[in-house]
């Protein structure tokens, strides 16, 4: 007998096969896999990260389960099905006509499922994902790093995104090292898994208000973490999968080479864009970037970027040195 874990491995195994066969079905084909062909993946890239089809059905994936001997209960606790509300002992498929991209752990088994809307029905969520089970803790995984390990050790460097897609775009945009938060936001466990392949991280979070404001918030804890960090800004209304798309490969390499900063000079450019005459408005920028440095955990690290940023700040070291002792007595 396995016992639960094992048993749930196995269940959303199936379920992850399940749908990469349904692609191949009449309406996998017209509906999820031309739904990839839009978005420009290709047919290596669809294996790469084990794509599939939910059926546009309440039990496809139930009923050939069941036929393979799976227990419900079992399917339940995979995340995989539903228990009518209104009709108890009845269940039901939890993906349903929807392109799925399923989760994989560190050593490449699939754990859970983000599953895409096809329409641009606004009453329901564009993604829908596996609920936390005994092998997914979604605050542990980062979605890619099965993928991109090797490359993360390589070039001694994470690329941190928010999304599914752009996962797979900067991957056929010959970027493999770059895994996504998933639009939750960033835990110490997640920086922890990255701490183990590189000690770099450059956080490219999508160009709109949200992205910026995770950015912030993901930047700080990262350098908590103990990692070097960078991000890149992009564009409004652009994210790295649609900037991939725009500019083409060696575009978009050369957009990340050039537009890469700092997490110093991204925060004096966030804060300080119009502080420069504005004596309010660049002392919050000095607070913000002496708030950042201030979390940085290596004395001798923080006191380099100290010294940097009263440089870039154009402000005497002593004041910006007395500012940073503040911070840190007051998160004491
Ligand atoms: P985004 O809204 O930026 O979506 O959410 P996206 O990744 O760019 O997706 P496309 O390009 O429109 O297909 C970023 C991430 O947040 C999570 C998903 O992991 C998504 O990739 N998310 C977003 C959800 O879990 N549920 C949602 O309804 C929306
Ligand atoms: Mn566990
Ligand atoms: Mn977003
Ligand atoms: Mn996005
Ligand atoms: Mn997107």
């Amino acid at each position: 007998a396995y016992n639960e874990r094992e048993s749930l491995f196995i269940a959303v195994n199936f379920a992850k096969e399940f749908f990469q066969q349904n692609l191949k079905t009449e309406e996998g084909q017209s509906i999820g896999l031309s739904y990839f062909k839009e978005r420009g993946f290709d047919p290596v890239t669809i294996e790469k990260f084990d794509l599939g089809y939910a059926l546009d059905s309440w039990d496809q994936l139930l009923v050939q389960a069941k036929k393979s001997g799976f227990e419900v209960e079992n399917l339940l606790k995979a995340g995989l099905v539903l228990e009518r509300e209104n009709n108890k002992g009845n269940y039901y498929d939890r993906f349903r006509g929807r392109v799925v991209f399923p989760i994989h752990n560190l050593s490449g088994k699939p754990i859970a499922f983000g599953a895409r809307i096809l329409t641009q029905d606004k009453k329901q969520p564009k993604y829908i994902n596996s609920p936390e089970t005994a092998i997914y803790h979604k605050s542990d995984v980062l979605y890619g790093i099965y993928q991109a390990k090797k490359a993360i050790r390589q070039e001694e460097n994470c690329y941190l995104v928010e999304g599914y897609t752009d996962v797979i775009s900067m991957h056929m945009a010959g970027i493999e090292n770059v895994v996504a938060s998933s639009g939750t936001s960033l835990t110490a466990s997640q920086i922890k898994l990255i701490k183990r392949f590189s000690d770099q991280v450059t956080v490219l979070y999508d160009g709109d208000d949200a992205g910026i404001k995770a950015s912030l918030r993901g930047i700080d804890m990262l350098l908590e973490g103990g990692l070097n960090v960078k991000a890149v800004v992009f564009p409004p209304g652009e994210d790295p999968d649609s900037f991939a798309r725009k500019s083409g490969k060696s575009g978009f390499q050369n957009f990340l080479k050039t537009e890469e900063k700092d997490f110093i000079h991204f925060k004096i450019d966030l804060f300080a864009s119009e502080a420069a005459n504005d004596p309010i408005k660049k002392a919050e920028a000095i607070r913000q970037v002496v708030l950042s440095i201030s979390k940085i955990p290596d004395p001798i690290v923080r006191s380099v970027y100290a010294k940097e940023s009263a440089r870039l700040l154009a402000m005497e070291e002593d004041i910006l040195l007395t500012e940073l002792n503040r911070q840190i007595l007051k998160q004491q």
